[in-house]
């Protein structure tokens, strides 16, 4: 049996869909603090309460025999981590901590935790892989990367295969009532001033890119929850496995690029961006190399930008109804 913690999130919630789906038991720890009960399949159980509830966390792995934890609870703004380090520090380091040491107890044998691309500072490397150095650029970045060394050492000492899954930008849905409800970043950010009939805002074009605007690797969060399950399965046939690995599709797609695909993709065609100042902190490309994940867990991404901007458009239109 899988705990799945923020299991009723946006991203979490896909894991539950992809880990039911191909058989696999599943329990939900969620807060609701950004999750809604409404993404989760029947049948699935709720336990609702916090990752730094120790005693409710030992009740739970008990009365569902869980024998694997996917952590995946966590707070995930970067600008609110700067103005909130220590809330961020709690909630990401003390709430992982907490779940590892109920885990530990219980003898869980298996743990796959959600970090980030964050754990990664400016680079000018092509494809960043998972031996590019970590260098965290705010504290959310950190209390990945802090995140990740957490999950090793106890891994180490307490007997637990674990995964560190860095995902890069995570876009599109794999139904209308699973797209993220967030507007913190791009794809959202761009469906908001649209439908206010705004321009899209580009915050720069002056980068030293292609065509001056940022390069990022979307995935789409089905291909991100199918990487869980491959970790999954990897972890339950290699008890010494410890792996971290890149989601991401190596493959770099610049603002300007997303955003005319968003335009054809939710009929906003020749609507001119604005261009804006550069947002402070961001990198000019920060792009995946998915040659690890191809080679440990056979994984590569199915699914490219259009279909994940058409997939979280039509959970957009549904929240938005006119
Ligand atoms: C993408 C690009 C913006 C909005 C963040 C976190 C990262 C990870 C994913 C959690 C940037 C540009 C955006 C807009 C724009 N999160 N942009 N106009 O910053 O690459 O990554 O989310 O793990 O850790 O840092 O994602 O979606 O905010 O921005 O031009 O209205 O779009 O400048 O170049 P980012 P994003």
């Amino acid at each position: 049996m899988w705990l799945i913690t923020g299991g009723a999130g946006y991203i979490g919630s896909h894991v539950v869909r992809e880990l039911t789906a191909a058989g696999e038991g599943v329990v939900v720890l969620d807060d609701l603090s950004g999750g809604d009960p409404v993404r989760l399949p029947a049948g699935v159980p709720l336990e609702r309460g916090s990752v730094l509830d120790a005693e409710l966390l030992a009740r739970v792995l008990r009365d569902h025999a869980v024998d694997g934890i996917v952590h995946v609870a966590a707070k995930k703004q970067v600008g609110e981590s700067v103005e909130r380090p220590l809330y961020y520090y709690r909630e990401n380091v003390e709430g992982l901590r907490t779940v590892l040491d109920a885990a530990a107890a219980a003898g869980v044998r298996r743990f796959v935790f959600s970090s980030s691309a964050a754990v990664y500072g400016p680079t000018d490397a092509d494809l960043v892989t998972e031996r590019t150095p970590c260098a965290p650029m705010s504290p959310y970045g950190e209390t990945k990367l802090a995140g990740e060394w957490l999950v090793a050492a106890a891994g180490k000492a307490h007997g637990m295969a674990t995964a560190s899954l860095r995902y890069f930008n995570v876009a599109g849905a794999a139904s209308p009532e699973l797209a993220d409800t967030g507007v913190s970043n791009l794809v959202p950010m761009v469906f908001q001033r649209l439908a206010a009939g705004q321009p899209p805002l580009v915050f720069g074009d002056d980068y030293p890119t292609p065509d001056g605007t940022c390069v990022r690797d979307y995935v789409h969060v089905r291909d991100v929850a199918s990487a869980h399950l491959a970790a999954a399965r990897r972890l339950t046939a290699d008890p010494d496995a410890a792996l971290v690995l890149n989601i991401g599709t190596g493959v770099g797609v610049s603002v300007a690029e997303m955003v005319a695909v968003i335009g054809e993709a939710t009929g906003h065609t020749g609507v001119t961006p604005e261009v804006g100042p550069r947002r402070p902190g961001d990198p000019a490309r920060v792009v995946a190399s998915a040659e690890a994940i191809a080679g440990e867990l056979d994984w590569r991404a199915r699914y490219d930008v259009r279909q994940m901007v058409e997939s979280a458009w039509a959970g957009w239109q549904a929240r938005h109804p006119g």
